[in-house]
């Protein structure tokens, strides 16, 4: 196994998380440089985690580092420019959710993928823990049957404060809202493990807060096996919660938790055409040896050693992008969307609000 040099771009909040698992992992990766605008701030980062360089240019850092792996944790209007640059510059990039911008963006940094044959992996740290693993190995058996009803709430808070950092809140630099922004996550999940969805007919608005994207939103979702899901984002929600259910023919699966799972947050509950032994396997939740980005990261370090493509980039990164950009254009249009109608030429390919979105005004209100 190769030792990979990593650097970090961005180091506010989340860039610790992503320090804290290096660490854990510093026999397969050491994190050599990180970078933020704020010096301060890069400087206080470096010394709290003994990183060795430390800049204030994302450019000279790749320059002269020559990471391996980067990843990128500054806020969302430049994962797709910074997620670029580190391809061509040689590494491979971990880019905090939302991957990018757009559908377009989402095909430049496809281009820029086969230009280098480096990838670009997005943050979707649920997807990696083992219980989820567990779901999908049960569903692509078709042990408990088809699913037939999904459901997937994201209902979170987030008080004026939260939205005081000058870019959150807004279209041009947060890029949306609990869809884009929240609900992403199980989101991501929910779309991994239902199978690929077909039509969506959506609400969204800016109902509480003072901001420019949505507050809430909420989905109806047709999937290619004719299983049908209703999907909530919100930030205006006291008790928080995160929350999947999944009916299958012969069983119930639920997902309950907020910011992070194990084992002890899934709960299987057998329906009456399921065999009690065969149940007792399908609840049988593995445990784990690491949760959350940890476990994103020693999955991506995996498909480094092996030069694969990693689980979530490429078609399973657009899957998940391509159904919010359908949310949010049946949202403000008012009309279902199917699945592979929005293309070039399409004012949601370019922008994911399609031209809804504007400066300083709130989204969805009655008229
Ligand atoms: N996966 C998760 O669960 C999770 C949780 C929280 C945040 N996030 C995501 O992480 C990203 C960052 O969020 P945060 O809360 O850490 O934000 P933050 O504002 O705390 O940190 C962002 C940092 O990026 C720096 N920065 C800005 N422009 C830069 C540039 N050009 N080059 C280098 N650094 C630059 C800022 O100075 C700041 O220090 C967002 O995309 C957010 O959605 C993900």
């Amino acid at each position: 196994m190769k030792r990979y040099k990593v650097a970090i771009i961005g180091t506010g909040g989340i860039a610790k998380i992503h320090a804290d698992a290096l660490k854990t992992l510093s026999d397969r990766a050491e994190l050599v440089a990180c970078v933020d605008i704020d010096k301060e701030r890069v400087e206080q980062f470096a010394s709290a985690y003994g990183i060795s360089q430390s800049f204030t240019d994302a450019a000279e850092m790749l320059e002269t580092v020559k990471p391996d792996l980067v990843h990128i944790c500054t806020p969302p209007n430049l994962h797709a420019e910074l997620s670029i640059m580190a391809v061509k510059a040689g590494a491979w990039a971990l880019t905090e959710k939302p991957l990018c911008a757009s559908l377009a963006e989402l095909d430049a940094i496809q281009k820029a993928e086969e230009e280098t044959g480096n990838y670009v992996s997005s943050v979707f740290q649920h997807r990696f823990g083992p219980g989820a693993a567990h779901l999908y190995r049960l569903i692509q058996e078709q042990a408990m049957g088809r699913p037939l009803v999904g459901l997937c709430n994201t209902t979170w808070y987030r008080n004026e404060a939260y939205y005081a950092v000058p870019w959150r809140g807004k279209w041009s630099t947060e890029l949306g809202g609990p869809t884009m922004g929240h609900g992403i996550h199980q989101i991501d999940l929910f779309l991994w493990l239902m199978g690929d969805w077909e039509e969506v007919r959506a609400m969204a608005a800016t109902i509480a807060r003072n901001i420019e994207v949505e507050d809430v939103s909420m989905a109806l979702v047709r999937f290619a096996n004719g299983a049908m899901g209703s999907i909530v984002n919100s930030v205006l929600s006291p008790r928080e919660e995160s929350y999947l259910r999944f009916d299958f023919e012969k069983a119930t699966v639920e997902l309950s938790h907020l910011y992070g799972y194990g084992p002890d947050n899934w709960k299987y509950t057998a329906g009456e055409l399921a065999d009690p032994e065969e149940f007792r396997r399908w609840s049988a939740v593995p445990s784990q040896k690491y949760g959350g980005h940890t476990a994103q990261i020693a999955a991506l370090l995996d498909s480094m050693d092996k030069g694969e493509r990693p689980l979530v980039s490429g078609h399973e990164a657009r899957r998940t992008l391509e159904f919010l950009t359908a949310l949010y254009k049946a949202a403000f249009t008012g009309r279902p969307v199917r699945r592979g109608e929005i293309q070039p030429g399409d004012p949601f390919y370019e922008v994911i609000h399609g031209g809804y979105g504007k400066p300083g005004q709130k989204v969805g209100a009655l008229s």
